[in-house]
């Protein structure tokens, strides 16, 4: 299984950067589409758009429906629940009998689990509800290993000005505790920092990929990079677990479509 990863995209419309935005996401999905190997599905951890506005929701939905693979996505910290929920309904993998965006998916080898990290501020938080939430997706299917994605990556990230990215070491603490429970979960994927940094869950490999916004993204890349988006590729083996690589979109962009 190939599990295309992008993050941080903070579509805008009314900002200098507006069109950068839509053109770096653009870019990646028309990258993916023409991959040798097309991946089994793309998942966007979030910060989806800057404001959480319905109409930047419609742009960045525009864009991500030209994906060939199915997208499944989650809720960073500036997005909104409400207005994410109704732009990607159409996937039909959103309920809408639990407050959070907090899912699984079960149709491939891997059991993906998607995670609600938003709080009301920047950092992370993840509540009894959603704890209890997250017990019974993992005890749902015992059968399969577990990738799991969240916004903000449940590891201390020692890059950049901040290491702990939920609001209180305790919260992250028991997320990572049930993580490491049940033994099949086998990868974790984050975004949230805007850097390419990696870390563990009790033995567990976790990773955060930087911002698809070629503008926000943090860390040294070259000039020649300056404008490429920059994305990730998961490829699991049900030996050897999941190896990453980092995938620079090619290509550019005229009026808006890949060529
Ligand atoms: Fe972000």
């Amino acid at each position: 299984m190939i599990i295309a990863q992008i993050s941080d995209t903070h579509i805008a419309l009314d900002i200098p950067d507006a069109d950068r935005r839509l053109s770096d996401l653009a870019l990646t999905v028309a990258d993916i589409n023409e991959l040798d190997r097309l991946p089994d599905a793309i998942v966007h951890t979030g910060d989806i758009v800057h404001n959480g506005r319905q109409d930047e929701y419609a742009e960045a939905a525009a864009i991500l429906a030209k994906a060939r693979v199915p997208v499944y996505v989650l809720a960073g910290n500036k997005d909104n629940r409400s207005n994410l929920r109704d732009a990607f309904s159409g996937g039909g993998y959103l309920q809408r009998d639990f407050d959070f965006i907090q899912y699984a998916v079960d149709c491939y080898s891997v059991r993906l689990i998607v995670l609600d990290t938003q709080s009301p501020g920047n950092k992370g938080d993840f509540c009894g509800e959603r704890l209890r939430h997250l017990t019974d997706l993992l005890e749902a299917d015992a059968t399969k290993p577990i990738a799991i994605f969240t916004h903000h990556p449940p590891f201390t990230v020692t890059e950049g000005p901040d290491a702990v990215h939920f609001e209180n070491l305790q919260t992250m603490s028991r997320l990572r505790s049930e993580l490491q429970r049940t033994g099949r979960v086998v990868g974790i994927f984050s975004g949230h920092v805007h850097r390419a940094v990696s870390g563990d869950v009790s033995g567990i490999p976790a990773t955060v990929m930087t911002a698809i916004a070629t503008t926000l993204r943090h860390g040294r890349y070259p000039a020649h990079l300056k404008n490429r988006p920059v994305y990730q590729l998961h490829y699991f083996d049900p030996i050897w677990g999941f190896a990453s690589a980092t995938r620079i979109a090619n290509g550019s962009l005229t009026r808006g479509k890949a060529v």
